[in-house]
């Protein structure tokens, strides 16, 4: 693992352009649960069921009742952990570009990245059905369900679910992103969700560099990785941004 690190680090050290595609496992060291695998959201809930487009319609209540909430939940209490403030660091040292994320929590941004593509959306906010009213997440009165504005249209949270496009300009730009990078970070994801896991494909075929750090080997793992990083994310974002940190000779990494 440390000659890995010491690679990986090399590489990004001289990358001029570095891009990252995140999934929910870098979370799960936020008490994020991820949504496959052990402790994953979709392990307890059917997605067809809760988090397809067609389902909300159907029954704004139910969705609201069972998974809305324990994502609220999520919301109001989740900071971010050694992974996140480690692409923070990187973009602060003029490394990391953008950060690619399938997450809805916001999570990149309050650890101080500034250019976050939300490609599922964003979960921090709700918008009224009716009005297109906005409301913050966390502001939400969960004594209704499901909650409404005042002109009494039903509040959606702001990510995409199941069976509803990305939006066109998050596509586009994440695409041109892949294409333009020299290296490619993939930190937790699954890689099986279209369009998200093409994104290093993309990244890869115009020739960047693919870091994948997971818990598991996953699809990409055998199609693209340059280097396979398994443990957990904060771990491993905290070893590899002290080892950057030391080979550009710059004093101790952030507290
Ligand atoms: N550190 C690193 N990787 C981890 C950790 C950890 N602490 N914990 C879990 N993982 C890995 C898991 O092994 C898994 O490969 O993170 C990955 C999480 O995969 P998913 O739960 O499928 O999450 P993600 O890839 O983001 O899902 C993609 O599917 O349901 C939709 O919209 C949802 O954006 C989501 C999309």
């Amino acid at each position: 693992m440390k000659d890995l690190i010491h690679r990986a680090a090399g590489d990004l050290v001289r990358s001029k352009n570095a891009v990252a595609l995140t999934g929910a496992g870098i979370s799960v060291e936020s008490g994020i649960p991820p949504f496959r695998g052990k402790g994953g959201l979709w392990e307890r809930f059917d997605p067809m069921e809760y988090a397809h487009i067609d389902a909300f319609m159907k029954n704004p209540a139910k969705v609201w009742d069972v998974l809305i909430k324990e994502m609220k939940e999520v919301i109001d209490n989740a900071r971010p952990n050694d992974a996140h403030k480690g692409l923070a660091r990187l973009e602060n040292l003029g490394i990391l570009k953008t950060i690619i994320t399938q997450n809805v929590y916001g999570m990149n941004q309050m650890a101080g990245n500034t250019d976050v593509i939300e490609f599922h959306g964003n979960f921090a906010w709700q918008r009224c059905m009716e009005c297109n009213n906005r409301c913050e997440t966390t502001k939400i009165d969960i004594g209704q369900i499901p909650p409404r504005c005042e002109c009494g249209g039903i509040y959606r949270p702001e990510c995409i679910f199941f069976g509803e496009m990305i939006p066109p300009q998050y596509l586009r730009v994440s695409e041109m992103a892949a294409s333009a990078c020299d290296i490619m970070l993939v930190i937790g994801t699954s890689a099986t969700v279209q369009p998200a896991a093409s994104i290093p494909l993309i990244a890869k075929q115009a020739g960047a560099k693919v870091i994948e750090i997971n818990f598991e080997r996953t699809p990409l793992s055998i199609e693209s990785s340059d280097y396979i990083i398994m443990g957990k994310a904060g771990e491993i974002l905290k070893t590899l941004t002290t080892e950057i940190e030391r080979l550009f000779n710059i004093g101790s990494s952030p507290d």
